[in-house]
């Protein structure tokens, strides 16, 4: 159970601003257990309390957890003084929710991109330790032998230390194309690895599968989503056994 403020509880549900979260409270939209509240600094219990607004319940998650399809041409930081990042596809209400990007994408790569205020989670899952694997399609400029496979589970070293065996899985239809699974995350890792299989330059690169989650088909470039508790569940346990 926790005790917070009746602005931080709906700033947190409705993913506003405290400001915004207050003016809606002096508005008497917002009642605690069946009565209008329009004090703001009013402590409420989490997990006891029941707070609606309008008349329909709210939900409270300490934590955001969200799914980007990242498109192409914006980078992975908080901020940049040249490249745009992917927080510019966000509404402002999110600048002050603490979101940083779960691992980095090149900002020429495409695909699923966790982003969380949760730091605690977000370490466990970068944590070498957790192993967590991650589901890349890959589309170079000559074409993939099974002999790709044997450089890619031998790995190769990067800054000093080899890289954990990646899985191969080329195309049928497409040999210039295959599905490459990792679980480290080294800068460039795909493309360094394509290189040592022939010199391949990396024409195409999305990430497809990152731990538990899937990239939602649904979400086109650009769009996101939050996850459902069966996903952060999953994402989870995911790190059981990591550190
Ligand atoms: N490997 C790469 O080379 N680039 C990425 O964006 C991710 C993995």
């Amino acid at each position: 159970m926790s005790v917070i403020r009746l602005d931080k509880y709906v700033s947190s549900s409705l993913i506003v601003s405290r400001k915004d979260a207050s003016g809606i409270i002096r508005s008497g939209r917002i009642s605690v257990n069946g009565t209008v509240c329009k004090a703001f600094d009013k402590k409420v219990e989490t997990d006891a309390d029941s707070i609606a607004l309008d008349g329909e319940m709210l939900s409270y998650s300490e934590f955001i957890y969200i799914m980007l399809n990242k498109p192409s041409g914006l980078i992975c930081a908080s901020e940049d003084a040249k490249a745009k990042t992917v927080f510019s596809l966000f509404p402002k209400e999110y600048a002050d929710k603490g979101l940083s990007c779960v691992g980095r994408l090149d900002k020429d790569t495409f695909g699923l991109l966790l982003l969380t205020n949760d730091g605690a989670l977000a370490h466990r899952l970068l944590s070498p330790k957790s192993k967590i694997t991650k589901k890349y399609f890959v589309k170079c400029d000559k074409p993939f032998s099974a002999s790709d496979g044997d450089v890619l589970r031998e790995g190769i070293v990067i800054e000093g230390k080899r890289t954990s065996p990646a899985a191969l899985e080329i195309c049928e239809n497409d040999e210039k194309s295959a599905y490459i699974t990792l679980t480290d995350g080294k800068f460039h890792e795909i493309k360094r690895l394509c290189y040592a299989c022939g010199k391949k330059e990396v024409v195409f690169l999305k990430r497809i599968e990152f731990a538990s989650l899937k990239l939602d088909e649904f979400l086109e470039y650009g769009e996101w989503r939050n996850l459902t508790d069966d996903e952060t569940n999953k994402l989870k346990s995911a790190t059981k056994g990591g550190n």
